[in-house]
Formats: structure tokens, C-alpha cells, sequence
């Protein structure tokens, strides 16, 4: 059966967009956008999760904890398999991952252990890496855990730093060469039970 999918979205939803696009061309290999949860009522992200027919829902506002208790019986009424986060700039508590061990996949737009941890997010992440002067940077996929974005890295991948970059353009480059790809790949990987967590170390299964 399908594996059902909830995306957490908190922003503009470009990439819960590559994940509708790739469903609709067939790449997300049994797995089903279920559902779109969104820490704000404004997300364009629940106007992209409305046109494409998927149901968006919004979480309450509180503290971590009421709002990670409000979230977890949300995806188990919706009999959710995987949850994502897609821009999601919520702070969530280990009640999310007790409940869905090895099975919250995030996408960072950096290469990990780089320009990540708290605090660390969205532009600030790009403004970062042209601080340290790094030439290139890239996109993570990983499952998550308690400790921010250091959980076992599913895919990487990078882009070229240039010269001229400003945050805007580099992010710009890591979402269209990096992320807009990688997230739709790991996530197809998942619902194939393709993914095998070792200690921090996630082995790629071959397709039967
Ligand atoms: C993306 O670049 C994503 O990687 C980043 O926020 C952006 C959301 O854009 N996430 C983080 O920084 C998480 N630490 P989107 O709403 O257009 O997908």
C-alpha cells in the first residue's frame, strides 16, 4: 500500500511544489501526499497544497510541546507514515520522533555539519556561508532527531558559490540544482522502504 506522506510547511511552499510536481509525474514511488500542515495560516504553501487537491491543516499556536502533543494526534488521526519537513520553522519536541522513529525526514539548504543548528535557517543559512567565504554549498536531506539537524544524512548534494553571490541568489541556485531535486528523490526512497538507518549512517537499498 501507498505510503502516506504529511508535509510540514511554515513559508512560500517551493519545495512541498517540487513534491506535487514529482507525484504528478508518477516519482513518487508508492508514496501519497496526504496531507500539509502549516505552522501559519498565511503559508502560500496551503494555497499550493489547495490547488493540488491535498488537505492543508493549521497547527495552533504555544508553546513546543502543546504544539508538538497537537501535531502528533493530528498525523496519527490522518494515519500518516512519513512526515516532512519542508520549511519548517517550528520548533518541535522528542514526541514527534518517539512517535515517528526514523520516519521525519528535513531538508537543509546546506551541506551538513556546515551552516546548520539552531538558529540556523532559511536565508540566514546562505548569509552564513558567503560570511565563511566557502565555495561551494548544497542542500541535506536527513532524518530527524532530538538534536537539530544532526540526524543521519539521507542525501547530499552541492552547488557552486560565485563570486557575485548575494543570500538571495544562492539560495535561489541551491533550491533549483539541489534541493528541488533531492528532497522528491529521498522521499520516493522512503515510501519504497529503500532507506536503512545504521547508527548515523543511511544505506541506500537497491530497487527489487
Ligand atoms: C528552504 O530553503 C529549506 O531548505 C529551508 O527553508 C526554505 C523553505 O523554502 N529550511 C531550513 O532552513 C530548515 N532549517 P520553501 O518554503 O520555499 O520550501
Amino acid at each position: 500500500m501507498a505510503k502516506r506522506i504529511a508535509v510540514l510547511v511554515s513559508g512560500g511552499g517551493t519545495n512541498l511544489q517540487a513534491l506535487i510536481d514529482a507525484q504528478g509525474r508518477g516519482e513518487l514511488v508508492n508514496g501519497e501526499l496526504a496531507a500539509v500542515l502549516s505552522s501559519s495560516p498565511e503559508a502560500y504553501a496551503l494555497e499550493r497544497a489547495k490547488r493540488a487537491g491535498i488537505p492543508g491543516y493549521v497547527l495552533p499556536r504555544g508553546d513546543a510541546r502543546a504544539v508538538t502533543a497537537a501535531l502528533v494526534e493530528r498525523l496519527r488521526e490522518l494515519d500518516i507514515d512519513l512526515v516532512v519537513m519542508a520549511g519548517f520553522m517550528t520548533i518541535v519536541t522528542e514526541e514527534l520522533f518517539q512517535a515517528y522513529p526514523n520516519a521525519v525526514l528535513n531538508i537543509h539548504p546546506s551541506l551538513i555539519p556546515s551552516f546548520c543548528g539552531v538558529g540556523c535557517y532559511g536565508l540566514h543559512v546562505h548569509e552564513k556561508a558567503l560570511a565563511y567565504g566557502v565555495k561551494v554549498s548544497g542542500a541535506t536531506v536527513h532524518f530527524v532527531t532530538e538534536e537539530c539537524d544532526a540526524g543521519p544524512i539521507v542525501l547530499q548534494r552541492a552547488a557552486e558559490v560565485l563570486p557575485d553571490d548575494t543570500p538571495e541568489t544562492l539560495q535561489r541556485r541551491i533550491m533549483e540544482q539541489c534541493e528541488w531535486k533531492l528532497l522528491p528523490q529521498a522521499v520516493s526512497l522512503f515510501c519504497q522502504d529503500r532507506l536503512k538507518v545504521e547508527g548515523r549512517t543511511v544505506r541506500i537499498l537497491n530497487a527489487e
